[in-house]
């Protein structure tokens, strides 16, 4: 909502080459910056593609010396990120380039903190105030997507967790942002079925809750509205039937979700967030199932936003109700699971899942306030 005595403060800095064909820049802005010792920073599934071991070739014979740090997992822990930070200083390396989804983002950007800032990793946890001690420089960092779903290459924070309590903490600073980011939807092209459809709906997730969430930006909001419309004309297709339009339209509208998630989320991932932490969940696939049931709890007092989700989504009825039965559809039509029970959720769980949501960081930008049996009562529902 609007604050007539408030100076807002909006940020759009990122230098984005979007295309087919735009991973092959690289190499050249690479040159053009005189950087030529990159770590590559990615996950093992990544790290074994035909296209990474093209990219990197591609590096190494235009003179430059590229090693890569694929030691992590999907749920980053802070013991991956002191081995990259070994791995860059075992290769003297110049800069740092993520590639891949939201884990491989994560760590590579929590790696370019660690370089130049040596206290302990937490340290720097934005929820402690650690941000304030980002003050160093940190080095030359450059993302290119591999799925389309976190939107974390536009991103500047990195979600590590604790190696023993696996608690999740974040690094935050505009430092952290990528200095360029490559997005070509040639990457995407050969992603399996399901994980299309989980990260887009995770994307799906961003631009929803960023237009639903409290704050005053007008930008951001525009931005969401373009996604929610891409992502909603684009997934199915995607996923059951891809093209080149589709795929570039789910890339796009990805990254634009994490620019417009600077507003803030809501209490979709914060029901969403706790399944990740306690049963290792998929963080797309934990979204799709409680997308639907999250936003219904969130119509009272939003009905005017939900009419212009339905027309932006061209939905016959114009109400919250219809934005949530097309959500309910779109689950099955990407052929996701719809219950929580399906994914190994039981009635027991519900109650460390609704402790930790109700804490979830989230959660103080969802419009409408949530207390702990609410969650027990959303988990139950989409149990
Ligand atoms: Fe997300």
């Amino acid at each position: 909502m609007y604050e007539a005595n408030t100076i807002y403060n909006y940020n759009f800095p990122t230098n984005i080459k979007f295309g087919v064909g735009a991973a092959n820049e690289l190499k050249h802005y690479l040159k053009k910056q005189g950087l030529s010792r990159p770590l590559v920073v990615t996950d093992p599934l990544v790290s074994e593609l035909s296209f990474l071991k093209a990219l990197v070739d591609g590096l190494n014979q235009h003179g430059l010396r590229t090693n890569i740090f694929s030691d992590i997992h999907k749920n980053p822990l802070k013991s991956h990120v002191l081995k990259g930070n070994e791995a860059y200083f075992e290769y003297k390396s110049e800069c740092v380039i993520g590639i891949g989804g939201g884990a491989a983002m994560d760590v590579a950007r929590a790696i370019v903190l660690s370089i130049n800032h040596h206290a302990d990793l937490f340290e720097y946890d934005d929820q402690i105030g650690g941000s304030e001690l980002i003050t160093e420089p940190v080095p030359h960092f450059i993302t290119i997507p591999t799925t389309a779903g976190t939107g974390s290459e536009v991103g500047r924070a990195a979600v590590i967790s604790e190696d023993e309590s696996k608690r999740k903490r974040i690094l935050f600073h505009p430092k952290l942002l990528a200095r360029m980011v490559f997005v070509d939807p040639q990457l995407t092209y050969d992603l399996p079925a399901p994980i299309t459809a989980a990260t887009g709906m995770d994307a799906l997730t961003h631009n929803l809750e960023a237009y639903l969430s409290k704050g005053f930006h007008p930008i951001c909001d525009g931005i969401a509205l373009e996604g929610v419309s891409l992502i909603y004309a684009s997934l199915e297709k995607a996923v059951n039937n891809s093209d080149q339009e589709s795929r570039a339209n789910m890339l796009i509208a990805s990254l634009m979700g994490a620019v417009a998630f600077q507003k803030g989320l809501g209490i979709v991932h914060s029901m969403s967030h706790p399944l990740s932490t306690l049963l290792d969940m998929h963080h797309g696939l934990a979204n799709a199932i409680n997308l639907p049931h999250g936003l219904r709890y969130n119509i009272p007092g939003r009905e005017d936003r939900f009419k212009v989700l339905a027309k932006t989504m061209n939905l016959p009825k114009e109400d919250g109700e219809a934005v949530v039965n097309a959500l309910f559809e779109l689950n099955e039509r990407v052929n996701l699971p719809t219950h929580l029970g399906s994914q190994g959720v039981t009635q027991e769980h519900i109650e460390p899942l609704s402790e930790l949501a109700v804490k979830d960081f989230c959660l103080p930008d969802n419009h409408r306030p949530a207390a702990k049996q609410d969650f027990i009562d959303l988990y139950s529902e989409a149990l």
